[in-house]
C-alpha cells in the first residue's frame, strides 16, 4: 500500500513536471544544448531525415542567407548559426516565418528562431539568416533540433559548410563575439498539449487499477 502510494506520487509528480510545456516554442534553457529536454525522450539515434537547403556556401556581412528544412513535415524548431567549438551563436533571424519566433537568447537576443506553435511547418518555410558584421569566423554552419512529434527529434541537423566571402571585409575585433549564457534547466519539454491529458489518464487507471472492488 505504502510502495502503490509512493508510485502515484512519483507518477504525478512527473507528470506535473512535464506539464511544463513549450508547445509555443523552445524554452531559453535550450539556447545552449539545443536540448528540449521532454522527460523520458531521447533524441532519435538514426540520421535524420532532414537535409537543411542553404542558398550560399560563402557569407558576407548584410548579405542574407536562406534556409529551408527539407524531409518530413516538422512541428518544432530551434535553428541557430554556429562555428566550431564555440558557444557564440551568430547573425541575426529577419523576419519570421509564419508558426515560427525569434528565441531571444541571452547575449544574442536575435540569433535563434523557434517554433511558435504546433503546426506543420515543412520545406516551404523559409529562414533568413542576416550575417554578423563583426567577427565573422571563417567559416558558420546552421544547426538544428527538429522535432517530427513530441517523442520524435532529431540534434544536431546541420547545414553545409558556409565560408567567409574572401573577398569582403568582416572586422574582427573578438569581444562583439555573442555567447551564449547557458541555463541547465531539465524536465522541460517542447509538446503538444496531450501529455497532461495522457498523465491523468495513467494517474486514473493506476487509481482505479488498483482500488476498483
Ligand atoms: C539567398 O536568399 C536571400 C533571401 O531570399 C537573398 O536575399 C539572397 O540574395 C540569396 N543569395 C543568393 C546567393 O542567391
Ligand atoms: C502566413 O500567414 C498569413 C495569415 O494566415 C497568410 O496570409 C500568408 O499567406 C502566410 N504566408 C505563407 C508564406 O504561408
Amino acid at each position: 500500500m505504502a510502495q502503490l502510494i509512493l508510485f502515484l506520487l512519483l507518477v504525478l509528480i512527473t507528470c506535473n513536471t512535464i506539464s511544463i510545456a513549450y508547445p509555443t516554442g523552445a524554452p531559453i534553457s535550450a539556447c545552449q544544448s539545443m536540448k528540449p529536454g521532454h522527460v523520458g525522450v531521447y533524441p532519435q539515434s538514426k540520421p535524420a531525415p532532414y537535409i537543411m537547403k542553404i542558398n550560399s556556401s560563402l557569407y558576407q556581412p548584410g548579405k542574407p542567407i536562406q534556409v529551408q528544412i527539407q524531409g518530413p513535415p516538422y512541428r518544432g524548431i530551434l535553428l541557430q548559426a554556429r562555428t566550431y567549438s564555440k558557444p557564440t551563436l551568430y547573425g541575426t533571424w529577419l523576419e519570421p516565418p509564419n508558426n515560427t519566433k525569434i528565441l531571444a537568447c541571452p547575449e544574442n537576443t536575435l540569433g535563434s528562431i523557434t517554433h511558435s506553435n504546433t503546426n506543420f511547418k515543412d520545406q516551404s518555410t523559409t529562414y533568413i539568416w542576416m550575417p554578423p558584421d563583426s567577427s565573422c569566423p571563417n567559416v558558420l554552419f546552421f544547426v538544428a533540433t527538429v522535432a517530427e512529434a513530441f517523442n520524435i527529434y532529431w540534434l544536431g541537423v546541420r547545414s553545409a559548410i558556409i565560408f567567409k566571402d574572401p573577398a569582403v571585409g568582416c572586422s574582427n575585433s573578438v569581444n562583439t563575439g555573442q555567447s551564449v549564457f547557458l541555463a541547465v534547466n531539465s524536465g522541460t519539454a517542447w509538446q503538444p498539449a496531450l501529455i497532461p491529458v495522457m498523465c491523468l489518464q495513467l494517474v486514473l487507471f493506476l487509481l482505479f487499477g488498483h482500488f476498483e472492488p
